[in-house]
């Protein structure tokens, strides 16, 4: 069975935890977008882990993880990532694999990520990894893939620096080269769990474009950056928090204002460390907007949901969330693709009752007070999606499942 683990709010959702709480039951577990610009924290035994590259599954000591087509792979980063986990007493060697077709980021792409970005009018607040410049040289035609790494005449078209840097790397990456097509067909009948990054409005499509990532963070990204046809995903779940953050420029509708709502924001952002695992900026704050949410699911066929971070909200008397967008004067209930008028939202809220006690000593779904229950229930019919796992914090037993992705009975 294959099971899709995407954002569907602009990243930092908690993906990472899912996929770590999920990847028990699969076999193997696959990145299917983005590079070192993602963060994915993971909480194991009171310890943390900051993965950027490699899927969340391999703190898992059986599993295998993939490095899909459509990653774009920073060798630098990745073996200093490597090196983490090896400090760590995880033991990587053997179970770490990188598709051939995945494009490889240049140091000198870094730099021009970054000097692009600083001379736009508009600037996107890329993280600055290259990510950006490494996906447009492969729609130009100009990447590197892994699967090029040996070819040297294509390799001897480098400037000098760039074959300098690769060199001390390139017979440990080709070491890890794997013919992900092929192995997703001969794993037809495992369980495969295909993990996404970022988010659904990040996403170079159906994203608050041109304030997105490079790749595809969208569900149908696990096909193509994974190999494996459309019909063959199973499930597709939509991560999302009780409340709404973004890291970078671009619109969110829902975000605190600043002088009138600071301390709601403080609150949030402190209780919820809200700051990014790759750069350390703060990240902004808001409103669950289920105008975008219920659009994210409606675009890459979510099947359910999983709600991270309620336990944010333990102590509130009261909680909002966003059902329409006012925009010059009308009700709007479609996400908009145009900047100017996401910039001119102002955010329709629902009020809700606070549940007031701590969510981790309920132990279940089911034990959840009725208050929170209900923001849960909201939820769904508003979406039209079931919230089949719940989050209420970092650990993995923190997780309240209703709805086992891979089909087994709760
Ligand atoms: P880039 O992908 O580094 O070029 O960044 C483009 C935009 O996506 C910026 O606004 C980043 O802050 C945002 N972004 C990229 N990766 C992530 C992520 O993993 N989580 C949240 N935002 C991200
Ligand atoms: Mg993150």
């Amino acid at each position: 069975m294959n099971v899709v683990v995407m954002g569907a709010q602009w990243g930092d959702e908690g993906k990472g935890k899912i996929v770590d709480f999920l990847a028990e039951k699969a076999k193997y577990v696959v990145r299917y977008a983005g590079g070192a610009n993602a963060g994915h924290t993971i909480v194991v035994d009171g310890k943390k882990y900051a993965l950027h590259q490699i899927p969340s599954g391999i703190l898992h000591p059986q599993k295998s993880v993939f490095l899909g087509s459509g990653m774009v792979i920073d060798p630098e980063a990745l073996f200093k990532e490597l090196q983490m986990l090896s400090d760590n007493g995880i033991k990587w060697e053997g179970r770490v694999f990188i598709s051939d077709r995945a494009h490889i980021v240049l140091p000198c792409y870094r730099k021009m990520d970054k000097d692009r970005d600083a001379a736009r009018k508009r600037p996107i607040g890329t993280t600055g990894r290259g990510i950006g410049t490494t996906y447009s040289m492969k729609s130009e035609r100009d990447g590197i893939r892994l699967a090029d790494m040996d070819w040297d005449e294509r390799i001897a078209d480098l400037d000098k620096d760039d074959r300098d840097f690769l060199a001390p790397y390139t017979e440990r990456l080709l070491a890890m080269r794997v013919d992900i097509a092929a192995k997703m067909w001969e794993y037809r009948n495992e369980n495969i769990l295909f993990e996404g990054a970022q988010g659904a409005m990040l996403d170079l499509d159906s994203g608050t474009y041109p304030y997105v990532s490079s790749g595809a963070s969208c569900a149908s990204g696990a096909s193509s950056g994974a190999g494996v046809g459309p019909r063959r995903l199973d499930r597709i779940l939509g991560v999302f928090k009780a409340y709404q953050t973004r890291v970078g420029n671009g619109p969110m509708p829902t975000e605190f204002n600043a002088s009138t709502e600071s301390e709601l924001c403080e609150f949030i952002r402190n209780t919820g460390n809200e700051f990014g695992v790759t750069t350390g900026r703060p990240r902004r704050c808001g409103y669950l907007d289920l105008v975008a949410l219920r659009y994210a699911c409606h675009v890459n066929s979510i099947d359910s949901l999983v709600l991270t971070h309620l336990d944010i909200y333990d102590s509130m008397d009261e909680i909002e969330a966003c059902i329409a967008y006012e925009i010059d004067g009308k009700i709007v209930t479609d996400f908009p693709a145009s900047i100017p008028a996401l910039n001119k939202v102002k955010p329709v809220l629902q009020k809700f009752k606070g549940w007031k006690t701590p969510l981790s000593s309920s132990s279940s779904y089911k034990k959840m007070p009725k208050e929170a229950k209900d923001y849960v229930e909201f939820i769904e019919s508003f979406t039209g999606t079931p919230v089949g796992i719940v989050s209420v914090g970092a650990e993995r037993s923190a997780t309240y499942c209703r709805i086992d992705p891979w089909g087994n009975k709760i």
